[in-house]
């Protein structure tokens, strides 16, 4: 048994099978939706909205999806499987983004789990993003439920380097992705990646800017910084990145750069668990800690955040606990 699912008021109509997917049926038309979790509900970035009431939100949909976004038909495709003709809404920041067939032509561990990936576009050859998107890496690995794996990850080089752009990967431990990445990709492969997806970028404006990160969430910033370079941004920018002990610090000649070109630029690594070995005279303590004890008001501040959803849920209450609004808060969250 089939049924027809309907997109953007009938612009496209696709064919579904009973069961289905809806992410899968989205996916089969080459339509970019995109998804870090492998359809597990877990990362939220496969929502769309749909017509019909499907009736309550299922467990994993109730965690990501706002009661003001359920009233609007908000689902997560992964999470729908098709029973009914379907009219689907798609949502708007997608248009832009596109497939990409790109070659790698470096690959570097910086740290014992953390690799810069860098890659020339081959088709096509150029790309337009903003500094801080995210592009989704589509493998030949396939997933314990037999779905291609396919994985999102932050674009670490700025617009102005299109051909080439630049990742920096995690190895999660036990990581399908990530694990192939760090372990088996290699300069000369193919891969395809799609995108660019994404809201989490640099907004204008001459308040200071708070930046926080840990781990890979450095290459949203690495990014964002190389942006501001580009564009002589005169904004105060103090950057405090978590990190376990010396052996997971990495991109600190590119800081240090970053710190004589930028008008007011200070990285502020902290140490969670630094060794006797690390003989480390910095900042010590969780992030939150560090944040906390560099400022007492943040009211005059933007920040932005990219880490773990722990790591970013418990800045968020320091910063607001210091005076920021909440709409002054930007974050991507790496689930
Ligand atoms: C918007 C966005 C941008 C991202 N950008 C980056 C990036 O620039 N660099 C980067 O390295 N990653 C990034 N990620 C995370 C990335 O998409 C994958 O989720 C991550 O690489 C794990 O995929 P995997 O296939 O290796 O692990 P999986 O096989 O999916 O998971 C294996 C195990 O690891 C756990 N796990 C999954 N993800 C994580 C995690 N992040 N930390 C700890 N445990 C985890 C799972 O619960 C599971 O038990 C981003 C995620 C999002 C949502
Ligand atoms: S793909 Fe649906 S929540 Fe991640």
């Amino acid at each position: 048994m089939s049924f027809i699912v309907r997109l953007n008021s009938g612009a496209r109509t696709l064919k579904a099978e009973a069961g289905e997917p809806l992410v899968q049926v989205l996916r089969n038309a080459r339509l970019r939706i995109p998804s870090a979790c492998g359809g597990r509900g877990r990362c939220g970035l496969c929502r769309v909205r749909i017509a019909q009431d499907l009736g309550p939100l299922n467990e994993l949909e109730a965690k990501k999806i706002t009661p003001d976004e359920r009233a609007c038909g908000c689902h997560l495709s992964c999470q729908v499987k098709v029973d009914r003709d379907l009219d689907v809404a798609l949502p708007e920041n997608l248009v832009g983004s596109r497939d990409y067939r790109v070659r790698v032509t470096a690959v570097t561990r910086v740290t014992h789990d953390i690799a810069r990936v860098r890659v020339e576009l081959l088709e096509p050859t150029a790309i337009e993003f903003k500094a801080g998107q995210f592009m989704e890496f589509e493998t030949p690995l396939r997933q314990a439920d037999g779905a291609i794996a396919c994985r999102t990850y932050s674009l670490a080089s700025a617009p102005l380097e299109s051909p080439c752009a630049e990742f920096m990967v995690r190895k999660v431990p036990g990581g399908l992705v990530s694990g192939w990445i760090f372990d088996q990709v290699k300069p000369g492969d193919e891969l395809k990646l799609a995108g660019p997806f994404g809201e989490f970028h640099l907004n204008p404006g001459e308040r200071d800017l708070i930046f926080i990160a840990g781990g890979s969430g450095m290459a949203p910033f690495a990014s964002i910084l190389k942006e501001m370079q580009h564009r002589k941004d005169p904004r105060r920018v103090r950057y405090f990145f978590g990190a376990k002990s010396v052996r997971d610090l990495f991109y600190l000649d590119e800081l240090a750069a970053f710190g004589k070109a930028l008008p007011d630029f200070t990285f502020i690594p902290a140490l969670s668990e630094p060794l006797p070995e690390d003989n480390w005279t910095g900042e010590t303590g969780l992030i939150t800690d560090v944040v906390a004890r560099h400022f007492d008001d943040c009211a005059h501040a933007d920040a932005y955040l990219c880490g773990s959803p722990g790591m970013i849920d418990a800045c968020i209450k320091v910063l607001t606990d210091r005076g920021l609004s909440p709409q002054n808060i930007f974050f991507d969250k790496f689930t």
